[in-house]
């Protein structure tokens, strides 16, 4: 597989500026957007909801990659949906009856993507993968952006990358927290298609540069 994608992570943009943030990134050639959604009690922090992502839903025509870091978020996903969100992706460990929610996003015409963060062990999304379009493996405990990448997370994407392939599934693997242009190539070859960067994306403008900077790293 050659997939790469960059999914850079709204959370270390302009809040003041959305909307203008989102059109410089896609003119910058970006296809996918990351939202962090997080509720104060699955995670410390607090930052948007769906209002937020259904204002700026009329001005982008990004893909939207939405991270919930919220508990029970099947109590959510009809929103969301309504929202704009191109893919819904929930927490293994927020959510009692996971396949139920999953297929509930999947209802909604929505690509649905389960998260699990550092601790939790594969096995929570093993029976799942033929249902699903992702796997988000956290490379950092979820809540903050700027901390830096957990190193065994690199053994768990090449493991889910190989149980992917044993279950003939086609599931993509994202890999969210500290991901850089120094560890983007060796996560790539370790199995992961998608990466999410928040600090060291938006750190250093201009955003074409630092696309072309993350995408040439990652094939190098
Ligand atoms: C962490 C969020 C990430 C975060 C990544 O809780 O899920 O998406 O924005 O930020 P960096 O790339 O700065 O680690
Ligand atoms: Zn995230």
């Amino acid at each position: 597989e050659n997939t790469v994608i960059l999914s850079p992570s709204l959370l270390s943009s302009d809040f003041s500026r959305l909307g203008e943030e989102l059109a410089m990134l896609e003119d910058a050639g970006v296809e996918w957007v990351h939202w962090d959604v997080m509720d104060g009690q699955f995670v410390p922090n607090i930052t948007f909801g769906s209002p937020v992502i259904k204002a700026c839903r009329k001005q982008s025509k990004l893909f939207f990659d939405v991270h919930l870091m919220i508990d029970n978020p099947g109590r959510y996903i009809k929103e969301f949906a309504d929202a704009g969100a191109d893919l819904i992706c929930v927490h293994a460990e927020s959510e009692t009856h996971l396949e139920r929610t999953v297929a509930e996003i999947a209802n909604h015409g929505v690509r649905p993507a389960v998260a699990i963060n550092p601790h939790t062990s594969l096995s929570a999304v093993q029976y799942l993968l033929p249902q699903l379009y992702m796997v988000l493996v956290m490379s950092v405990n979820p809540g903050f952006g700027g901390q830096s990448f957990i190193p065994f997370s690199i053994d768990k994407i090449r493991t889910l990358a190989r149980m992917i392939k044993m279950h003939e599934a086609d599931t993509l693997i994202q890999v969210d927290g500290g991901v850089t242009p120094a560890n983007i190539a060796e996560l790539h070859h370790a199995g992961a298609d998608v990466f999410v960067s928040g600090s060291a994306f938006f750190g250093e403008p201009p955003y074409d540069k630092r696309l072309e900077t993350f995408m040439e790293a990652a094939c190098a």
